[in-house]
């Protein structure tokens, strides 16, 4: 669902835009979130991969696969793809679809694509950065959670949109890649009132508040490469890391002592030293005993651009749950994109791994790197500038 929300990041800014335009639909590019398109078919055209600059999807699966051919069967491989995602997006059946009634439009189908880094050792012209990550002192990583040489994610309005596009994107695989893992998730960030918010995560945080905002330089600064080999320009990186949630100990705390381990207020996601959402984190605020409002160790000051010597990330969370039996895991899909790895992400994810209050909490146990390639124009296909 594409809505005002997006172009303004947060659900206060939302608010202040509808009255700014007199809540009139603004149709902008539909090939990112910077407006209200007229409907929800998304177009897969573009600069950039169509599912990237958005929030998340309310629905997703992200499949990871293991590359069983050479360059050439790559190059068929994302030819076939292109097709496929093409006629999902606009709710056609692709070619060899076997339940043509799923395909239906209007349900906001994106299919993104990326490489991971082995797939470099048979193309050359590896975007710099781009590496398995270091397993962190916290991480309890899990093969069948990890890694991987090619990636898709589909996320749609519903389920079984979902569902149906991934069998179709794996069918057509089957010669070329194995799928190595998959995972499910879903976001909600609409409000009672049906009007777009920020969404929440399983610990009830309101998160993704501190996002560049799409269609600002900052977003476009921290997000699409630039200065990586010509074939990646307008292109990113994603890191997936599926990260367990221990819901147990968590409802064990009082309300204030899960507030300030984030160092943001439960009820509106507003900082500790703010009353809205949007209001800026005050670092330096301090209680009336001297003590930090917002935490040393508060997970909100420890990642933020101020503390990090400028370096942004764009998140996108997906609640998941994995039941064995009666019992059930609860955790997010942790998903960022940034121009690079390296120097972007590493430093914030090794600084959070030191000291950040919600390790106690959390446990990362998938991880997985990949280098999403720019758009594509009718008649091109999805990673043409690198394999043709
Ligand atoms: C399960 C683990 C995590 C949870 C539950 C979580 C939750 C949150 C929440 C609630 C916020 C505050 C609201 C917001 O700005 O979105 C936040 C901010 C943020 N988190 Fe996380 N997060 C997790 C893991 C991570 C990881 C692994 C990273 C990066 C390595 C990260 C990077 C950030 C950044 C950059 C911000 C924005 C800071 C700002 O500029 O205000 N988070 N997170």
């Amino acid at each position: 669902m594409t809505t005002r929300r997006q172009f303004f990041g947060y659900a206060g800014a939302a608010a202040a835009g509808a009255a700014a335009t007199g809540g009139a639909v603004v149709a902008l590019d539909n090939n990112s979130d910077t407006g209200t398109p007229v409907s929800r078919t998304i177009s897969p055209y573009g600069d950039h991969q169509a599912g990237i600059a958005r929030s998340a999807p309310a629905v997703a699966e992200l499949v990871s696969f293991k590359l069983g051919t050479d360059r050439a069967g790559l190059g068929r491989l994302m030819r076939l793809w292109t097709s496929d995602l093409v006629a999902l997006a606009d709710g056609r059946a692709a070619p060899g679809d076997t339940a043509p009634e799923l395909a239906v439009a209007s349900k906001s189908v994106t299919v993104t694509v990326g490489f991971g880094p082995r797939v470099f050792e048979v193309t050359g012209q590896r975007p710099p950065g781009l590496d398995d990550l270091p397993v962190m002192k916290h991480d309890r990583l899990q093969p069948a959670w990890s890694g991987g040489d090619l990636l898709v994610m589909v996320g749609a309005d519903d389920a079984v949109s979902v569902v149906h596009a991934v069998r179709r994107l794996i069918a057509d695989a089957k010669p070329f890649a194995t799928p190595l893992w998959r995972q499910t998730g879903f976001w909600d960030s609409t409000g009672p009132d049906g009007e777009p918010v920020t969404g929440r995560n399983l610990f009830g945080q309101v998160d993704g508040t501190g996002n560049p905002v799409f269609g600002t330089p900052d977003f476009d600064r921290t997000v699409w490469s630039a200065d990586g080999p010509d074939w990646f320009r307008g292109g990113t990186t994603l890191v997936v890391r599926r990260i367990r949630l221990n819901l147990d100990t968590w409802d064990e705390l009082t309300r204030s002592e899960q507030e300030r381990a984030i160092g943001r207020k439960l009820s509106t996601g507003a900082p500790l030293t703010g009353t809205a959402e949007p209001d800026e984190l005050d670092l330096e605020a301090r209680d009336a005993d001297g003590r930090l409002v917002i935490a040393q160790n508060a997970h909100a000051r420890l990642s933020h651009h101020s503390e990090n010597d400028g370096r942004r990330i764009f998140r996108k969370g997906l609640n998941y749950v994995h039941d064995t039996g009666a019992t059930r895991e609860s955790g997010l899909i942790f998903l960022s994109h940034q121009a690079d790895v390296a120097s972007q992400f590493l430093p914030l994810l090794a600084r959070l791994d030191a000291v950040d209050a919600l390790n106690e909490w959390t446990t990362t146990i998938g991880s997985a790197v990949f280098a999403l390639p720019p758009g594509f124009q009718p008649g091109g296909w999805l990673g043409q500038s690198l394999l043709s």
